[in-house]
């Protein structure tokens, strides 16, 4: 029997957005298709097919698991499946759901065919989650109310729902709820053709006059993510008004994106960081991330899910058993030479 929710008699039950907490920046170049969303064709592949399903079948979507990196389009592909499907979507992100009276709540508000949005779902508490393995199996939920000798057991029928779940740690996730999404699919750093046709896309919306040179620019150092790309656009934006005659051109976004330390190939100043720490005080390595934390001052998870991802797949970095390792790539981005000995020397 699930452990007792006593705060399922109580005013815990949460309220939901029915729209994600994003700027207006962000919000106004969402795409709310299938048609506006670019790249990750497997995935759009694999979610067309199970939403012409549920449709064909008059059934509710089977449950989905969408993991991968921040800004890559996890809550814009949930907020997607809900406009293709014609249902709402609740969002909720898993730290707000503290017991299971807060999810007893969100999932009997729920109307059939609804969307449960959970972000962060790797951080919903493990008491919670046992109560998510029956509702998403069974659509019934078994909670206690009271304590002690009035303790007793309630059954709740929940509406057939579809949870969309995010996450950025999806090694962070359980075996069994992981198990019971139908599909887990993992969203990849987008190339940089594709980033370029965001960019375009996001300066048509925002009515902004941009060249060839100019897109290219802006997707080549948006670090393989939208969210990024869009952030460019709009500071580039800016300095175009500002510094020339309202057009982003080559040169504009290069001074631009020079103003933010913004390197040529996207890398940041925290990327950068990590790399120098290891190529100065470690030999290249091997050395445990918890070590290059502490020494460049950021959080272990957060260079774990932003930084390290990046580093790993362009080439920069390489994990290894010992630990991680600055590869002749990330000895070049930092003007370095990879060492042969354990002697780095300057280009
Ligand atoms: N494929 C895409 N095509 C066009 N724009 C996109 C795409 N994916 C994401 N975006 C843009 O990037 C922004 C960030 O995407 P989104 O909020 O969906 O990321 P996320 O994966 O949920 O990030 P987080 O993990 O931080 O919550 C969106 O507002 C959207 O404008
Ligand atoms: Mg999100």
């Amino acid at each position: 029997m699930p452990a007792s929710a006593a705060g399922a008699t109580g005013t815990g039950f949460i309220t939901t957005a029915l729209a994600a907490p994003v700027s207006a920046a962000e919000a106004a170049l969402r795409p709310l298709s299938f048609a506006d969303f670019a790249g990750q064709p497997k995935t759009v592949e694999r979610l067309k097919v199970m939403v012409g399903a549920a449709k064909r079948r008059g059934e509710a979507l089977n449950h989905i698991l969408l993991s991968g990196p921040p800004g890559l389009g996890k809550t814009t592909l949930a907020f997607i499946l809900g406009h293709e499907l014609g249902r709402n979507v609740r969002v909720t992100s898993g730290p707000v759901v503290e017991k299971a009276g807060d999810l007893a709540g969100l999932l009997t508000n729920l109307e059939e065919g609804d969307i449960l949005f959970i972000d962060e779902i790797h951080r919903i508490p493990k008491t919670v989650e046992e109560y998510l393995y029956s509702a998403m199996e069974d659509f019934r939920l078994d909670i206690m109310i009271d304590q002690g000798p009035n303790a007793r057991s309630v059954r709740l029928s929940i509406p057939k729902f579809t949870l969309i779940g995010a996450t950025t740690r999806s090694g962070l996730l359980t075996a069994p709820l992981r198990s019971r999404f139908t599909l887990n699919t993992r969203l990849d750093y987008y190339d940089r053709a594709t980033l370029e046709g965001i960019v375009r896309r996001s300066c048509g919306l925002l009515k902004v006059d941009i060249d060839e040179g100019g897109a290219k620019e802006i997707a080549t150092r948006a670090r393989g993510t939208p969210r990024i790309a869009n952030n460019l656009v709009n500071f580039c934006r800016d300095y175009a008004s500002e510094k020339a005659n309202g057009k982003i051109t080559q040169p504009v976004a290069a001074a631009a994106l020079e103003l933010l330390e913004i390197d040529a190939a996207g890398l940041d100043e925290m990327d950068k960081r990590v790399l120098r720490l290891m190529a100065e005080n470690y030999k290249g390595g091997p050395v445990g991330l918890g070590t290059i934390a502490i020494a460049v001052g950021e959080e272990a998870d957060t260079l774990e899910e932003v930084h390290e991802p990046f580093l790993i797949q362009e080439g920069y970095l390489a994990r290894t058993a010992q630990g991680r390792v600055l590869t002749a790539k990330g000895y070049h981005a930092i003007g370095l030479k990879a060492a042969t000995s354990d002697q780095q020397t300057l280009l």
